[in-house]
């Protein structure tokens, strides 16, 4: 079974990839429910972290059933990287991830998330001194490389792994492609098989059905599956992969009231946690996903996403529930 530093887990885990404005504590919680094994906040900046900036400290709230739970921080400056570990060991996460693999221009431009792979050995150094400044097990989430012609992430994990990083996340893209082309895990898989690679390694990109994440397992080898845009607005896929892998049959999608239900949980949790403005307007990102499918439902989607007061969309649901109740969805 892999285990990420002492935390064991159980066979072929699920985790939720950090995504940001969509991996929140209420997200988390539901996916948490759902199956996922492991859960990342969104990245946070380690530059936002050092200067007390308000929205980067709110991301590291974290509810005690969601754990084991793993804080994302990004950045290229040792300094901060360094301050900014000791700020999240405050909030007690099982986990502190790094990410080098974000491709936005804004991140890249100042060297870090995926920005790093043109300086493997800062991201190494960076690696090791985190590791060495806490006692939290240290993970690395990046991509296969900066470009098609320089992908050496083979020697890249085993390097991160010899400096203390307890497991890595790959995502099967280079910075180059973003999110275009499909992911490749062939390089994933040789990662793995580097008879030198012990600690875990998690394979990232295109989980997008049951049926893909068990190819990771037996075709690639891999020794977990993070999943990331398949879990948006449908916290169900977890189970529906852990049931699949058990079963090898598929479980059927969530019914209306399931749907209305989590929707409803959503809202009430980013309410409680954020108060009644911001979770309202922040949830609205789910709700296409949680009802795709439904003909002739845009002026309940309207409703739900234009209403500013929270009892309008508490009102939508029920209304929703008592015109598509007996809708039947299909799989995506
Ligand atoms: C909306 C969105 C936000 C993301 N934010 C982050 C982030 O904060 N940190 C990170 O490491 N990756 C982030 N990613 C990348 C995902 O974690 C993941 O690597 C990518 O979506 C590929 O996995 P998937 O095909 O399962 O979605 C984000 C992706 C999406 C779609």
């Amino acid at each position: 079974m892999p285990k990420i530093g002492d935390i064991e887990l159980p066979d072929f885990p699920l985790l939720l990839a950090p995504m940001e404005d969509v991996s929140d504590p209420p997200f988390r919680a539901l996916c948490k429910e759902q199956g996922a094994d492991v859960v990342y906040t969104e990245f946070i900046s380690s530059e936002g972290l050092i200067r007390d900036a308000a929205k980067s400290v709110m991301k590291l709230d974290i509810y005690e059933k969601e754990r084991p739970v793993g804080i994302q921080i990004f950045g290229a400056n040792l300094e901060s990287m360094l301050q900014s570990v000791e700020i999240v060991e405050k909030s007690k996460p099982d986990i502190i991830d790094i990410n080098f693999g974000c491709p936005v221009k804004k991140v890249v431009s100042k060297g870090a998330g995926a920005g790093i792979l043109k300086d493997i050995d800062l991201m190494v150094s960076l690696t090791e001194a985190m590791a060495k400044h806490t006692k939290l097990p240290i993970t690395v989430k990046t991509r296969l490389g900066w470009d098609e012609d320089s992908i050496k992430i083979v020697e890249v994990a085993e390097r991160l792994q010899d400096v203390g990083c307890k497991a890595i996340a790959i995502h099967g893209r280079t910075r180059a492609q973003m999110y275009k082309g499909s992911a490749k895990w062939e390089p994933i898989a040789e990662v793995k098989n580097n008879p030198r690679m012990h600690i875990p390694v998690f394979g990232n990109g295109d989980v997008d059905s049951p049926e893909a994440a068990v190819r990771m397992r037996d075709e690639y080898g891999l020794d977990g599956a993070m999943i990331g845009r398949a879990s948006i607005g449908y916290p169900w896929f977890f189970k529906e992969v852990k049931q699949y892998i058990k079963t090898g049959i598929r479980i059927a999608p969530p019914t209306m009231t399931e749907r209305v239900q989590a929707a409803r949980r959503h809202l009430e949790m980013a309410i409680d946690w954020k108060g009644e403005k911001l979770g309202v307007f922040e949830t609205r990102r789910h709700y296409t996903n949680y009802f795709k499918g439904i003909p002739n439902f845009k002026e309940y989607r309207m409703k739900m996403v234009t209403s500013d007061d929270a009892v309008d969309v508490f009102a939508a649901f029920d209304e929703v529930l008592e015109k598509f109740g007996d809708y039947e969805f299909e799989h995506a």
